[in-house]
């Protein structure tokens, strides 16, 4: 049954790739579901039909993210890129994320190649040059980036919305639409300056005849690009500056352009094809790059998350239709987000599950991560990832159904046969019959569907579909029970365990795209080489009488101790959020006052003698407190923050001379000192040595 014959008949080219990961922090699993997953998914998918296929990534090492990094950590941008690049190949190989070519931006070849470009545009006359004022920070002496300035956003009233884009409702902004502009550099209003940049005229090149046609394209799309594009292009497109002030980036390559560079966003999808020229070059071909590039046999596929979407529908493919000489997108498949227990993931706030961590913490389970991120691949709409639902997904799914019908038909073929794959008498049984046909019809459904939704890059429910393989061979085996029939119908159970045997087969073969780790486990145990993509339309792969290799169990099931872990540090990662006050919500110091004014307090140590509630006031203690000279009764609204027992013997700052108070009916003598932090909650300031109670404090 020939389920995907044009796809397989004519053998293709393509260059896939995938966003280049800005190289200011380690990967982690929404990089992941994003795009490198799908992408490599898909790459995997296109080579085992036989098509010719180069994948391309690199680390983005230009732009804000970088430089603010670089601030953060008190090294040079240079250090950060360089420190993060290694971390996240490294990374990205170990999770079997199989590039062909890893490259970077801070590259000679890359450096030449978007100066290259940017000239050849120029040359046209491409550009238009424009004086414009920019938000500038007199306290820095430099231009801001859209990123460094901060203010209200205009739609949704965010007060931390960036120059560039409101995070909270996604609107894009430029920086002169915030309310309230500061920069980020030194928390200074910014002032505006005026300076000279090269502009790529977006609302003349969306007018093109060339313009209209590709957008043809984005009919056959996911609808989140649709939809985007259809809003960028509906509100008419603004010309975009592809140079910047800014001391960091790839320097215009124009005489009176100094202290410029280009616009991260020129540079870096131009990262693509500097990538793969390097490629090329390292393997002996330095011309071959053209053929990926230029040729219009070859097909562009870029994998991104929705927030690139603008820059690879519309504004790359503008520089490449520009520029003449180069193939445009035929599908650019963008994820929406992935969240992490129920919270947006962030670097900045560490709120992720990293990718090197992960790793570390669990062994050889790349492929369980794999499943459960292709489980709920944020396709369509954001998703979330919960540690439960991981131990869940790997537990009942991968262990459970999937795994376990590997391991029984293994244990069986070895303890019946010897490892040797048995005859395939035909049956005659009218029940096993029926379950037979219902195994191969069930079967044969989900390769189809499987193959129909990988060509279309519907990876989740293709991988749910291979998923569905594993059921229909387990309802196989439940339906004719050969562990039972072995003692009545030897003949029965030779059928049965051969059909069992090719459907391992075809999950083995077909677990290359989704679980390439597990692939190669389950190879190992069938004995099987050849893993060809076309074996998956033969009802037979492995024939009677081949070897198979040696059982193994493909998982362990994830224990709750091991999400315990996982947990904990997230939690005490909010902890830490939560315990961190902002600098700007910390009161105003007020207004001076004399000497004498503060020599009019008389504070004094005190020493906690007796500590207890006070009934029916949930926030009072109610303290007995040696001040030296006397002992007083002193209300404090405490109780939130220590338990009694805890102040009993502890030393604290008493405002000695405060006319006393009744409070509840208590007087209350004089008041402790408290530091209180942005939260509300109150910490004792008292002596740190053991001083004298009735000693001044001054
Ligand atoms: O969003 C990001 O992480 C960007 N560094 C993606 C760049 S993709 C391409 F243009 F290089
Ligand atoms: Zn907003």
């Amino acid at each position: 049954m020939p389920y995907f014959c044009s796809l397989m008949t004519d053998s293709k080219r393509y260059l896939v790739t995938a966003a280049l990961p800005y190289a200011n922090g380690p990967v982690h699993i929404g990089h992941l579901a994003g795009c490198y997953l799908p992408a490599d998914i898909y790459v995997r998918y296109l080579k085992a039909l036989g098509h010719d296929v180069v994948f391309i990534c690199g680390s983005d090492e230009h732009g804000v993210p970088i430089t603010i990094k670089a601030k953060k950590e008190g090294i040079t941008p240079q250090q950060v890129v360089d420190k993060y690049h290694g971390i996240m190949q490294d990374a990205f190989k170990n999770f079997g994320i199989e590039f062909s070519y890893y490259g970077r931006t801070s590259s000679e070849t890359h450096h030449h190649t978007a100066q290259e470009f940017f000239k050849n545009l120029y040359d046209k006359g491409v550009f238009k040059e424009e004086i414009t004022r920019q938000y500038f920070d007199e306290e820095a002496n430099q231009f801001l980036a859209d990123r460094y300035i901060t203010g209200t956003c205009p739609r949704c009233g965010n007060p931390n919305a960036y120059g560039d884009q409101c995070e909270k409702c996604g609107t894009s902004l430029s920086p002169t639409d915030l309310i309230n502009p500061r920069s980020a550099l030194s928390g200074n209003v910014p002032v505006l300056k005026e300076t000279k940049n090269w502009f790529l005229p977006m609302g003349e090149i969306q007018g093109s005849a060339d313009f209209q046609d590709y957008i043809k394209r984005f009919e056959n799309w996911k609808s989140n690009i649709k939809g985007q594009c259809a809003s960028w292009l509906n509100d008419g497109l603004q010309s975009r500056a592809m140079t910047r002030d800014l001391d960091w980036g790839v320097p215009v390559p124009l005489p009176d352009a100094e202290g410029k560079v280009l616009y991260v966003w020129f540079d870096a999808p131009i990262g693509y094809i500097s990538a793969t020229k390097e490629y090329f070059a390292q393997n002996g071909n330095p011309d071959a790059w053209k053929n990926y590039w230029q040729n219009e046999e070859t097909s562009l596929v870029h994998f991104i998350g929705k927030d690139n979407i603008v820059f690879h529908a519309i504004i790359f493919p503008m520089m490449l239709m520009t520029h003449g000489e180069y193939n445009l997108p035929v599908n650019v498949p963008a994820n929406e987000f992935l969240n992490l227990e129920g919270d947006k993931i962030s670097t900045s706030r560490n709120w992720a599950v990293w990718l090197h961590e992960y790793l570390n913490d669990f062994p050889g389970r790349q492929d369980e991560l794999r499943y459960v991120l292709s489980s709920i691949s944020p396709e369509t709409k954001d998703s979330e990832f919960t540690w439960k639902d991981y131990q869940t997904r790997v537990n009942s799914e991968l262990v459970s159904i999937f795994g376990n019908f590997v391991n029984r038909v293994a244990v069986l073929a070895q303890k019946y046969y010897s490892g040797v794959v048995p005859e395939n008498p035909a049956l005659k049984d009218e029940k096993l019959l029926t379950a037979k046909a219902n195994l191969d019809r069930d079967v044969d459904a989900s390769i189809q569907k499987m193959n129909d939704l990988l060509s279309q890059v519907k990876l989740r429910d293709a991988q749910s579909e291979w998923m569905n393989i594993a059921r229909a061979g387990n309802k196989f085996l439940a339906e004719t029970e050969p562990w039972k029939l072995v003692k009545t119908d030897e003949e029965s159970v030779k059928a049965i365990m051969f059909a069992a045997i090719q459907v391992c087969a075809k999950l083995a073969v077909s677990a290359q795209v989704f679980l390439p780790h597990t692939a190669k486990k389950l190879a190992a145990i069938l004995n099987l080489e050849n893993f060809s993509w076309h074996l998956l339309n033969q009802a037979e792969i492995i024939a009677t009488g081949a070897n198979l290799g040696v059982a193994e169990i493909l998982y362990k099931p994830v224990e709750d101790v091991e999400i315990e872990q996982q947990l904990n540090r997230l939690s005490s990662i909010k902890a830490a959020q939560v315990e961190q006050p902002k600098a700007s919500s910390l009161q105003e110091v007020k207004s001076d006052i004399a000497y004498e004014d503060f020599e009019k307090i008389d504070l004094r140590v005190g020493k906690v003698l007796e500590a207890e509630r006070v009934p029916k006031a949930d926030k009072l203690l109610k303290l007995t407190v040696d001040l030296g000279f006397e002992k007083r009764t002193i209300l404090s609204g405490i109780a939130e923050y220590y338990k009694p027992e805890e102040l009993v013997g502890k030393l604290v700052t008493v405002v000695a001379n405060l006319a006393p108070r009744k409070i509840r009916g208590i007087e209350s003598q004089g008041m402790l000192l408290m530091a209180g932090n942005d939260f509300g909650k109150l910490f004792n300031v008292g002596p740190e040595n053991d001083i004298e109670p009735g000693s001044v404090v001054k």
